[in-house]
């Protein structure tokens, strides 16, 4: 597990958007296959896609997923499909057809079997299972990363593409992406900052037991070329060699 530091959370946007573009141009024969994550961090990454790199994108390889969803309608506030597509999809270059949202408004039995196929037959496939690219995530200040919250270990290793996942301790209900295809991604960033989250990032980074029961430090540890980009509150407690 690679970290990279940087003061601000403005700052890691940029070192880590950088780091992407390098990504996508390492292969300019193919598109590249690209599953994000919701909630709030990514914010300041599309905002910055948005403003200072949309000419750097090759916006016609990127074909974007996403990690999770929440099952409500792409207008509420909930919606990180409607976060995206406010702050980043409506102001860049990007085809519609590129863009694979899931669908929040629907039944989420129906979605879940709608997109895993959605994905299963459009992304490239490593051993029969979706193979990204690059997958994004973020990490709760409680440890889960996607939709996957402590305590659901048989999203871990389930074999189903996507998994319906309720939110513990309230009514609401998400779609994510199953730890099959986490693990089978070529890279998996998380991008993470606040100082909420640095307790937890002690921890994983320091393999305290405490550790064990964070889905993120569970993917931090067996996703493939897993890299964090963290800005300095995120950071504050963890040591150097
Ligand atoms: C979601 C995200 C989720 C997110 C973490 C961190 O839909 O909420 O996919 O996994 O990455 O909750 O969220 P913040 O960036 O808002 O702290």
């Amino acid at each position: 597990m690679k970290k990279y530091i940087s003061i601000s959370s403005l700052d890691a946007a940029h070192l880590l958007t950088k780091q992407i573009i390098g990504w996508l141009n390492e292969e300019l024969s193919r598109d590249f296959y690209l599953a994000i994550s919701g909630g709030s961090t990514p914010m300041i990454l599309f905002h910055v896609w948005r403003e200072f790199y949309v000419k750097d994108i090759d916006w016609q390889r990127l074909q974007i997923y996403w990690v999770d969803e929440r099952f409500v309608d792409p207008r509420d506030s909930e919606s990180n499909y409607g976060m995206t597509r406010k702050i980043l999809l409506d102001h860049v270059p990007i085809s519609e057809n590129n863009i694979h949202r899931i669908l929040g408004e629907i039944d989420s039995s129906f979605e879940k079997e709608r997109y895993s196929k959605e994905v299963l037959q459009s992304v490239p496939l490593l051993n029969g299972i979706p193979c990204f690219d690059l997958i994004l995530l973020g990490m709760g200040d409680d440890g889960h990363t996607a939709s996957i919250f402590p305590g659901q270990t048989e999203f871990y290793t389930s074999p189903e593409i996507y998994v319906v996942s309720p939110k513990p301790n309230t009514n609401s209900v998400r779609l994510s992406m199953s730890g099959s295809v986490l693990k089978n991604a070529k890279r998996v960033v998380f991008f993470v900052t606040g100082e909420g989250k640095s307790k937890i990032l002690q921890e994983i980074f320091d393999n305290a037991p405490n550790a064990a029961n964070y889905p993120a430090n569970y993917f931090a540890k067996k996703c493939t070329n897993v890299e964090f980009y963290l800005d300095e509150g995120a950071a504050r407690l963890l040591t150097f060699p």
